[in-house]
């Protein structure tokens, strides 16, 4: 008690407690110190990151804008070589829109031997794939193949097949109405995306080849006309279907389907 009244009365502190006096005022400036550590560290490690940030910029983007998305050096091959597999994921106002795309110099510089493109219209199955394999065998780089099948369908042909991943996404196709127009807009557009194809063969499960491949190119490629298939057919499903009430709007003649090309076209 006598102690501690005596340490009241003295002037001078003694010397813990002006430790402790000492140690509150230096408080504040170890905290500033503490704080102007954090802030340099936090600096640094913020200046050392933006650097790192360039450095991996550089290093990882920088060279990916010189080489194509789908990994292969941007060379013109790699433009002009159509793909392995004609699926895609256009729909078909972006399918279209890429289509209509077209070079504005019309010299290749490049070697380029045209093709005809064989556009498969079909529910699914192709009854006569046998005869086409044949038709098609060893006249690789003159052809491409378009297989329009319904949507669910799903073709089991092996990888040895002309026929083999040529399915391209389709749409719901019904007898006489305007999507099977749209699905011959469709093959087209699709067959529009190699610029190898020249010129467009439309088809249908039904049809088998009566000539051989070289006699249908060089008929083809050396005709200026287009070609289009009509029978004049007495019966049930030629002249029999012809309704007269059509008349005067529709000729007899193969009007309609010239329309219907006039929109592909
Ligand atoms: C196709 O996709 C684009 C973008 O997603 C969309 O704007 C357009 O309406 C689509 N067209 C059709 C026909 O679905």
């Amino acid at each position: 008690m006598g102690m501690e009244e005596g340490i009241k009365d003295n002037a001078s502190p003694p010397p813990n407690l002006r430790h402790t006096n000492q140690s509150r005022a230096l408080l504040p400036m170890r905290g500033l110190q503490v704080f102007l550590l954090f802030f340099v560290l936090v600096l640094g490690i913020s200046v050392v990151s933006m650097h790192m940030i360039k450095y991996l910029k550089i290093q990882t983007f920088a060279p990916s804008t010189l080489i194509s998305p789908y990994g292969e050096r941007d060379t013109l091959e790699s433009f002009i070589k159509p793909p392995s597999s004609v699926w895609h994921f256009m729909n078909d106002s972006e399918l279209l829109w890429r289509a209509s795309m077209e070079p504005g110099i019309y010299r290749y510089s490049f070697k380029r031997v045209p093709k005809i493109a064989f556009m498969f219209l079909t529910k699914g199955p192709l009854p006569f794939a046998p005869l086409w394999e044949r038709f098609f065998e060893g006249h690789e780089s003159f052809y491409s193949i378009y297989v329009h099948a319904l949507p669910n369908y799903r073709s089991g042909f092996p990888s040895s097949s002309v026929f083999y991943r040529r399915q391209i996404p389709s749409q719901p196709v019904a007898w006489g109405e305007m999507s099977m127009c749209d699905a011959e807009r469709r093959l087209l557009a699709n067959a529009l995306l190699d610029i190898s194809n020249e010129w467009f063969v439309l088809l249908s499960e039904a049809c088998i080849p009566v000539r051989g491949f070289n006699f249908v190119y060089n008929y083809i490629s050396r005709s200026r006309y287009s070609f289009m298939g009509s029978v004049d057919e007495n019966g049930p499903y030629g002249r029999g279907r012809y309704s007269y009430a059509m008349g005067p709007e529709i000729g007899q003649e193969v009007v309609l389907i010239q329309l219907l090309l006039a929109k592909l076209m």
